[in-house]
């Protein structure tokens, strides 16, 4: 749909992700500007801006047109900056690279990430790009009988795989400069919290799925191994590869996702190379 006036909108592919032009990020974005982009981001929920030469501060005052800023506890933040936090990978890492499977990021929360705003500052020429999922699509892809069994069901979610003690006793160690687990205290990564299977966006009332092999240990009163299968087969729906694009990163580029209604995963290849970033956390509410 092309309703737009102040902005040019080119879609990625069907199911989600749009480059938006005609923003200039160094500015206040004005309203009638402000509301053509959250109109893009509600339909393609993943969007992104090319050639940004913005700073820290503006990198903050466009995250906080999406909502209270948040930290995310288990990545550092830059000295001086708190809600600016870094996701980097040098060249002479080595290791697995942080958020390679597909999830939605940090659903161990009460109130996990709504949106994360992410910028490019020094990425490699090829590699290292973010595939997204779309989760209302997933939803929309179950049969009627199939979304009114799986309706009622909540999930449990932790860290424990990710910093907690289930990553420790695996030794599936992270490179040095992703910053895993040294700052996080074991306790919170343990800790459980549920959210529902199904998720209503409180902006646009889309329905969406809400499980992430990341994060979620089980369904909500049923052991693991109960809960395997039936999880296993929604992860697969969530990842079919039509409900999903591939972002390709360039220096300047600033990229929002929706964090409740997509799913990420970051793409391991591009070992000797460094790829840094830096990201802006935007919080939300309970999920429902
Ligand atoms: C993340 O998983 O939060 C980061 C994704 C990326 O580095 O592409």
């Amino acid at each position: 749909m092309n309703d737009y006036r102040h902005v040019e909108v080119l879609p990625l592919t069907g199911a989600l992700g749009a480059e938006v032009r005609g923003v200039d990020l160094r500015q206040p974005l004005r309203e009638e500007v402000w509301e053509e982009v959250l109109r893009a981001y509600d339909r393609h929920l993943v969007i992104w801006f090319a050639e940004q030469t913005i700073d820290h501060a503006q990198h903050l005052a466009f995250a906080r047109r999406f909502g209270d800023l948040i930290r995310i506890p288990q990545i550092h933040s830059l000295e001086g900056e708190p809600f600016v936090q870094i996701v980097r990978r040098e060249a002479t890492d080595t290791g697995r690279v942080v958020g390679e499977s597909w999830h939605t990021d940090s659903t161990f929360m009460d109130r996990p990430p709504a949106a994360v705003v992410m910028r490019a500052i020094d990425v490699p020429p090829h590699g290292g790009d973010t595939g997204f999922s779309n989760m209302a699509l997933a939803w929309d892809s179950l049969s009627p009988a199939f979304q009114r069994m799986i309706e009622p069901l909540r999930a449990v979610h932790s860290g424990t795989r990710v910093f907690g003690s289930a990553y420790h006793a695996q030794q599936r160690k992270y490179a040095a400069t992703s910053a895993k687990a040294d700052l996080a205290d074991l306790e919170m990564a343990d800790r459980e919290t549920v959210h529902p299977v199904v998720c209503t966006d409180p902006r646009t009332g889309q329905r969406h799925l809400y499980v992430n092999r990341v994060f979620v240990q089980r369904f909500e009163d049923m052991s693991a191994e109960e809960s395997r299968p039936l999880l296993e087969f929604l992860y697969q729906q969530q990842e079919r590869f039509d409900l999903t694009c591939r972002v390709r990163w360039r220096n300047g580029q600033v990229l929002v996702w929706d964090n409740r209604r997509s799913q990420h995963r970051a793409v391991p290849d591009y070992a000797g190379m460094r790829r840094y970033l830096t990201r802006v956390t935007v919080g939300g509410p309970r999920p429902a």
